[in-house]
Order: structure tokens, then C-alpha cells, then sequence
């Protein structure tokens, strides 16, 4: 019997059919094949810090997930504890790996870049080669191979130092490093692939997003990640600035909710939509809420700003309640209270 699976997506119209087999009966012998519809999701940069809690969801959900990433900044143990996952190790700025990538998928979420200010202004060319050459082939091979939508993930750095808080979708830009400049050249190119080829695209621009798994190793590391890793350890984190800079802190689980929105909502393509917590958070306050978390005993040590730094940056989150129906499910502390306790609990299972 021809069946359709409800998802939280809604039933999922026309998508990939599976067929099972099941051993359980009790529902009557004539169920014991069962058809099933399944919509298969490409995530790009699926073994990196938010992608693979992209992963994680959808295989939750039992969708048919395949990973596309080059481990430049993602890790195969990030995916280890999820399982019938199809994992493409391969180069997007290559775009045979683009189309082998997106060949036979519904949706595709694009979430391999090379996520940092930093490390942009100190390479510009290795990161305009992950973040915009890679996207364009992305938007390529999904355009030819027919992919119902492509979900980007934009960037807060975008808006700049653009005095007015918080951010709204319709203010201009102002790049201030090549990272910003190039996750907006990726956001208009989404742009103008729906324009002019009619491929559907969402943009949500991320605002500092925070939370297990991201990776606290490297100088271009996330703030966040840096002083709960430098606090377990009894480390003074550097705060770059006089420590009055602002961000949206954003917890993970954030994120996905929206990306995953963006998916399927109706009147979403086409558009850049910010998903964030709508708050401001300042570094001091960061770190004394971190410090208190650990029960650490250490001061910051203050440094000069960093080249390319925006001063300030808040959300207003009015358009993605709107259009996505989002609304934040976790909050700045209690995110932060849940990656202390992933931190701790891995710094355990390593020493
Ligand atoms: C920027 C983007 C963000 C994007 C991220 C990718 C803005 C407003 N946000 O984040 O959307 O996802 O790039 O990297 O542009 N800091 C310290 N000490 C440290 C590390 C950082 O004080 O050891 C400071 C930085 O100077 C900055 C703040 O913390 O003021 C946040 O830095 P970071 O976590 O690197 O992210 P952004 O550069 O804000």
C-alpha cells in the first residue's frame, strides 16, 4: 500500500520513494510493505559546527541526508554518532564535486565556508575560493540538477557598522572584512539565481551562533568556544577591544529551527531573513557569565580591537517571525549553560 509520510515539514509532497519492508504485523498483513516518500537533503559543510547539527535533526526526523564536506574546518567525529548518513568527501570549489554532491537531491542546505573574519582578512583568496567560487557551483549544479530549494547561510557581518540596532533585512550593507563582503556576494548570487533561473533560494543570516561542537582550537575559533574552553582550563581569554563590543549570541538549536523553516515555508524564497535571539550581549558580560558557569578565577586580558571587527550587531527577528513562523526555542543562558556542560563533558571523556 502507497503511503505518505507526515514530517514536521508537513506531508511531503513529492519526494523520493523508499520501499520497506517490516517484520511488524500488527497492523495487519497488508501493511507489510510499505511505501514511503522521503525527501532527500544535501547539507554542504555537514561535518562542520552548525552543519552537523543540521545533520542531526534531519536524521532525527529520518530524512535521507547526504554530507558533502572537505574537512578543511569540519571533523568526522562531529557526525560519528549519527548513523545512514552518505558522506562525500570532496571539493565544492570543484564543480564536478558540486554536481556529484547535489545529483538526485530535493533540498540543499549550504552550510560549508570558511567561517571567519580573521582568518578572511589574513587569506582572502583561500576564503573567497570556499565562500563565494563554492557557492556559485552549488547554485550551478542545483540549478541543472533541478533541486526543489537551496537554504544559504548568510551572515550578520554583512549589515557592518551600520549605526542603527537592531538590524533589519532591508538596511544596507557594509562589509567590512572579505568574509563579509563574501558571504553577501553568495547572498546575492542566491538572489539572482531566483530571479533569473527561477531556482528557489533562502538566505538567513546567522547572528554569532554559539553551542556544542564548535571547534575552540584556532585563533579564528568563535568567542564563545575560545573562553569556555581557556576558563575550564584555568586560561586568561584575550578580550580584543575594551571589552564593550556587542553581539546576538545565538544558540545553535536557533539556528536549525530556522534553517530547517526555511525549507519549506511558502513565501520564503527569494529572501534574506535573519534568524538570531533579537538581544545584545557585550564581551565583559560574556565572559563574567562564563567565569560564573565554571567558577573560574581568572581576569581577561585586554587587547587592541581587530581589524575588520563591527562594533555592535543585534537582530530584529520581526521578518523571520513573519515569513518562517520562528521564534527562538533557547535561550542566550541557557545555550551557554548547555555548551559549558558539552565542553566539560568532552574535556572528561578526553583526559
Ligand atoms: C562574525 C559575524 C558572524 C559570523 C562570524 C564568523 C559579525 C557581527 N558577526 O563574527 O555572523 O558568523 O563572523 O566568524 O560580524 N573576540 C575576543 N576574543 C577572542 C575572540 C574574539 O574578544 O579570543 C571578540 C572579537 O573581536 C569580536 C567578538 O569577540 O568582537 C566576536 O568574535 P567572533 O566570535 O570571532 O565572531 P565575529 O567576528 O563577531
Amino acid at each position: 500500500m502507497a503511503g505518505r509520510r507526515r514530517t514536521e515539514f508537513g506531508l511531503s509532497a513529492d519526494c523520493d520513494v523508499f520501499t520497506i519492508q517490516t517484520a511488524d504485523l500488527r497492523v495487519g498483513p497488508f501493511l507489510a510493505q510499505l511505501t514511503i516518500y522521503m525527501a532527500s537533503y544535501l547539507v554542504t559543510g555537514g561535518a562542520g559546527f552548525i552543519g552537523s547539527h543540521v545533520v542531526e535533526e534531519l536524521v532525527r526526523r529520518d530524512d535521507r541526508v547526504r554530507i558533502v564536506d572537505n574537512l578543511s574546518t569540519g571533523k568526522r567525529q562531529n557526525i560519528a554518532h549519527v548513523s545512514s548518513v552518505e558522506f562525500v568527501e570532496g571539493e565544492l570549489a570543484d564543480l564536478e564535486v558540486a554536481r556529484r554532491a547535489v545529483d538526485g537531491m530535493d533540498y540543499v542546505f549550504h552550510q560549508a565556508a570558511i567561517p571567519s573574519v580573521p582568518r578572511s582578512v589574513q587569506d582572502p583568496i583561500t576564503s573567497n575560493r570556499a565562500n563565494i567560487d563554492a557557492t556559485l557551483n552549488v547554485l550551478v549544479a542545483a540549478r541543472d540538477a533541478r533541486v526543489k530549494r537551496v537554504v544559504y547561510a548568510g551572515s550578520s557581518s554583512a549589515y557592518g557598522d551600520t549605526p542603527t540596532l537592531p538590524k533589519l533585512e532591508t538596511m544596507p550593507t557594509a562589509p567590512l572584512s572579505p568574509y563579509a563582503l563574501q558571504k553577501l556576494v553568495g547572498e546575492q548570487y542566491c538572489q539572482m539565481f531566483t530571479h533569473l533561473y527561477g531556482l528557489e533560494t533562502v538566505t538567513i543570516r546567522y547572528f554569532n551562533v554559539f553551542g556544542p561542537r564548535q571547534d575552540p582550537s584556532s585563533p579564528y575559533s568563535g568567542v564563545i568556544s575560545i573562553f569556555i574552553s581557556a576558563l575550564c582550563e584555568g586560561r586568561q581569554p584575550t578580550i580584543y577591544g575594551d571589552g564593550e563590543h556587542t553581539r546576538d549570541f545565538t544558540y545553535v538549536a536557533n539556528v536549525v529551527d530556522g534553517v530547517l523553516r526555511a525549507c519549506t515555508a511558502a513565501r520564503a524564497s527569494g529572501e534574506v531573513i535573519n534568524v538570531a535571539t533579537g538581544g545584545r550581549i557585550s564581551l565583559n558580560t560574556l565572559f563574567t557569565t562564563i567565569r560564573d558557569l565554571v567558577a573560574a578565577r581568572v581576569d581577561p586580558i585586554y587587547a587592541a580591537p581587530r581589524p575588520g571587527d563591527v562594533k555592535d550587531s543585534q537582530a530584529d527577528i520581526s521578518k523571520a517571525r513573519r515569513i518562517l513562523g520562528y521564534e527562538p526555542i533557547v535561550s542566550f543562558e541557557e545555550g551557554l549553560a548547555r555548551t559549558v556542560a558539552w565542553y566539560r563533558d568532552s574535556q572528561a571523556t578526553v583526559a
